[in-house]
């Protein structure tokens, strides 16, 4: 099903479908949330209902429809290494639902004792941050106030104690700043001191190129993770890239269906990878689909989706820098954008930042996120909260009541994107920074966010399960 090249921007399934308005009107939506998750490649939507009809379990049926789908299975695992430029002999492709129980896996396999150290970055989200915690001892790079990493600290932790770290994760790009962090560096130093390179991919490998590099070369990535549902592939799954032996030597962290050659009432011999590390029956067609979004993607050219979003970020960033009262958190100069993606998270004076994602969807058909992006340290770090001030909130919190947790508005651009939707969520945004919006916005303490008075969306008229079964 490969297909000549075509220059044109994938389709993406209902990123421009008309939305309601608090005064009734109906807009053409413009969807920028997609840091968050991304809408489907019509492609990837296709396919995925061309072959439902063949649906059957992989590995295990005798029959046709069985060996065909697991046919497919081995062609997309094939087909996600190439994404990332893995080296079949050395690598080894472990499906998982998302970036999240991607690292959850390699903090659960990878060797470690209580004394060893992992470094990470404060630039994280939760997920490379909460899983390693227990695991051993967990130190955090940080940033400047520019919320970029701060390479000198990078070394000096890595100095100390030396031959204590044995792991250095890191987001490729941060899903707060936008900001891609230098991976072949980071890369070289980790390795001179003998530590496994991991990188979070989930921001990053949507859009841009990434090569893991040769295994064994100092500047390589040792093990890559990333979801397919930020890549236009919403079907509930992600994947693990990385070195085969550790895996091979590690009792599985799943264990079930699958991953044995042999049990006996005493004993197991575990297969070998990836099978070892894949329990149960697998999400089929999510893996398919996410192969095919990575073929989507390679065959438009991950060049032009970089030169794309870049137009757009530097649109964005220039119109933001012209709004009264915006604050970006982390650098927004439109002439740096070969070091960010489009993704811009800002405040604006004086109004919270949930209010300012509200009367963007209600009153503008825009869709973004405001909060703390499951990035609380760097949130806190950026938006300058003291110290004393996280007890009073944390103990909020647990009354009940978020309408004060500290947050800013998140703005991402997917490759959908066109100028017209940066053009009208900037109207949008100065509209709300000038005090000019029409509704009354109510905020509910018990999860801090803003709606109308007349009351939050209603979706009448839009599939349901009152639908008929057909
Ligand atoms: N990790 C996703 C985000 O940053 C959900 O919004």
């Amino acid at each position: 099903m490969e297909r000549a090249t075509d220059h044109r921007v994938p389709e993406v399934l209902g990123s421009h479908r008309m939305v309601p308005l608090l005064d009734g009107r109906r807009v053409r939506q413009v969807f920028l949330d997609n840091a968050a998750s991304t809408k489907s490649f019509r492609d990837v939507s296709d396919f995925v209902r061309t072959i439902e009809p063949y649906y059957s379990n992989i590995h295990r049926g005798t029959g046709y429809d069985s060996a065909y789908i697991t046919e497919l299975y081995e062609d997309a695992r094939a087909r996600i290494l190439r994404f990332v430029g893995g080296d079949s002999s050395r690598h080894v492709v472990i499906p998982v639902r998302n970036t999240t129980e991607g690292l959850n896996l390699l903090a659960n396999t990878l060797p470690l004792r209580p004394e060893d150290r992992i470094l990470t970055t404060i630039l994280e989200h939760h997920s490379n941050d909460l899983p390693w915690r227990g695991k051993a001892r967990v130190e955090y790079v940080p940033v400047d106030d520019d919320g970029r990493l701060v390479l000198s600290e990078l070394d000096r932790a890595l100095d100390r104690e030396p031959g204590s770290v044995r792991i250095v994760t890191f987001t490729g790009a941060s899903n707060v700043t936008g900001q891609i962090l230098p991976i072949p560096e980071i890369a070289r130093r980790a390795h001179a001191r003998g530590a496994y390179v991991i990188v979070d991919g989930a921001q990053l490998l949507p859009h841009r190129s990434f090569r893991m590099g040769p295994p064994g070369e100092p500047q390589s990535v040792d093990f890559v993770v990333f979801s397919a549902h930020k890549m236009n592939s919403p079907y509930g799954e992600g994947a693990v890239i990385g070195l085969k032996d550790p895996f091979a030597e590690a009792i599985p962290y799943l264990q079930g269906g699958g991953t044995v050659y042999s049990v006996s009432l005493d004993k197991v011999v575990w297969a070998d990878p990836p099978d070892r590390q894949e329990a149960g029956t697998p999400n089929i067609f999510g893996m398919l689909a996410m192969a095919r979004a990575c073929q989507v993607l390679e065959t438009f050219g991950m060049d032009r989706v970089e030169a794309h979003e870049k137009r757009l970020t530097v649109r964005l960033l220039g119109g933001l820098r012209e709004i009264p009262g915006m604050r970006t958190l982390g650098s927004c100069d439109p002439a740096a954008t070969d070091d960010r993606l489009g993704v811009v998270t800002f405040t604006i004076d004086g109004v919270h930042h949930a209010l300012v994602a509200a009367i963007l969807a209600f009153e503008h058909g825009v869709s973004v996120r405001s909060g703390c992006f499951c990035a609380h340290p760097l949130i806190k770090r950026l938006l300058r909260v003291p110290y004393e001030d996280e007890a009073r909130l944390e103990s909020a919190i647990r009354r009940g009541d978020r309408r004060e947790i500290p947050g800013a508005v998140r703005v991402s651009i997917g490759i959908h994107n066109t100028e017209e939707d940066v053009d009208r969520f900037l109207t949008g945004v100065r509209a709300v920074a000038e005090r000019r919006w029409r509704g009354r916005y109510l905020q509910d303490p018990a999860t801090g966010e803003f709606h109308p008075e007349s009351g939050p969306f209603r979706f009448s008229g839009l599939p349901s399960f009152e639908d008929p079964i057909q």
